[in-house]
């Protein structure tokens, strides 16, 4: 029997309002918004700000070319358009993401084909893409969720054999190396989300990379209205193709430019925690932090705790188990919480393949009818039962609220027959 929990009135493990929300702001932040006023420049892509934020980000990736956009979604469908998807093509995406990787495929009428996760990494298992490859298929979109770059030798490979193009969802993986090189010039293109929640936020906005000058080209003008828009030009009011509205605001621009002054920093920070709490949670049995795996150097999005019943004797479903040690957790003042609760074929609109109506993609002129089913995706699912996401684990929050967390989680594990009574009766 441990100190008295915070749930039997104990005191919490974290005191109230110690947890600090991302992003941090600095008077440059305010500064570098407010100065866009006085710039007589409001918007544009080749605005200033707009043109030395992908000067910088291409820079950064070691990309030739780089676009600022207006969300993480929108260069995410501007990855899919370049890579020449078209109605009825499948793309390959990762069971376990956020949707909007595969509603970007959606998006461009093609149909998004699903693939279960790697029990380690929790990112696409390239081993299993394999069989999911049809004649329709035309590219590979593999996430880096969480901040974990993906196996991307291991994709490319299988890319390689069947001809595919292969395209990157790092909206949640600014500056995660792969192999000792940072994400952004390592797909044939790749979309970044730049909204608040992100390691390089700006409150929205999204860019997207690649080597290839004519991908470029066709990503601007699909920003654009499908128009060839040169500063400096008389505009022609000529849509040569499809476009879209995709630009970004100089507000925003300027905001993420002063962000990323600091990404690196922010992300070594993000590091820092993250080592300290996995090691720490190695040492208390029935909970447990990210795998590593030697490619990869993350950079902690989101910081995952997984729930082991079976490390503590219990004979439940980690689900079960998670219920109750999160009450726990919560009460001591955790920021505990959960992602996705579907992997996303389950969700309703694979279900009811609510696409452009008419039956498109799936069984309009192209399509083929594809069948979605949660049980196919068991990794994904197992993740989903038995993982949280820990928040604040950032600056401007320290080691100080680390250090409470540590608190926390000892403390509930080892009061753990107290805490599973509700879940026994
Ligand atoms: C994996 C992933 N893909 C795409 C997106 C879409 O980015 P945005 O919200 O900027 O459109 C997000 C953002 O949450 C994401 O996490």
């Amino acid at each position: 029997m441990g100190e008295k929990l915070a749930l039997d009135g104990g005191d919490r493990a974290v005191p109230q309002g110690m947890v600090q929300a991302w992003p941090p702001l600095t008077q440059q932040d305010r500064d570098a918004v407010m100065a866009v006023f006085d710039s007589g420049h409001l918007h544009g892509p080749s605005a200033p700000r707009a043109s030395a934020l992908q000067e910088k980000w291409a820079e950064y990736c070691g990309a030739k070319h780089c676009l600022v956009t207006n969300s993480g979604t929108s260069a995410c469908h501007m990855a899919i358009a370049t890579a020449g998807v078209g109605p009825g093509d499948e793309v390959i995406v990762p069971a376990f993401t956020f949707w909007s990787t595969a509603a970007a495929v959606l998006h461009h009428n093609a149909i998004p084909i699903f693939v279960d996760i790697d029990p380690k990494t929790y990112t696409i298992d390239p081993k299993l893409i394999e069989a999911k490859i049809t004649p329709h298929t035309k590219a590979i979109f593999p996430v880096d969720v969480h901040g974990m770059p993906c196996d991307m030798d291991a994709i490319a490979d299988v890319a390689r054999k069947h001809g595919l193009k292969v395209i990157s969802d790092c909206c949640q993986s600014h500056g995660a190396r792969y192999k000792g090189k940072v994400v952004g010039a390592i797909a044939e293109a790749t979309a970044f989300s730049c909204n608040r929640s992100k390691n390089l936020s700006g409150g929205e906005g999204g860019l997207y990379t690649t080597d290839n000058e004519e991908w470029a080209h066709h990503a601007s003008r699909m920003r654009e209205f499908g128009e060839v828009i040169t500063p400096g030009q008389q505009r022609e009011y000529n849509a040569f193709g499809l476009g879209w509205m995709y630009r970004p605001h100089e507000f925003v621009n300027a905001f993420i430019l002063s962000q990323l002054a600091r990404l690196d920093q922010y992300n070594a920070q993000r590091k820092e925690f993250a080592g300290y709490l996995t090691e720490r949670l190695a040492q208390i049995p029935g909970l447990k932090g990210p795998h590593t795996p030697d490619y990869a150097d993350p950079v902690y999005f989101s910081y995952v705790v997984e729930f082991q019943p079976e490390e503590v004797g219990m004979d439940v479903p980690a689900k079960a188990f998670k219920a109750a040690v999160l009450s726990a957790l919560r009460a001591e003042g955790l920021p505990l919480g959960q992602w996705q609760s579907l992997p996303v074929p389950a969700q309703s609109v694979f279900q009811k393949k609510e696409g452009y109506g008419k039956g498109c993609p799936w069984t309009c002129r192209f399509g083929r009818d594809v069948e979605y089913r949660a049980e196919d995706y068991p990794e994904t699912v197992r993740f989903i039962e038995s993982h949280s996401y820990l928040g604040g684990v950032y600056p401007p929050n320290d080691l100080r609220l680390m250090e409470r967390y540590v608190k926390g989680f000892r403390k509930v594990m080892e009061n753990i027959g107290r805490v599973m009574e509700p879940a026994k009766s």
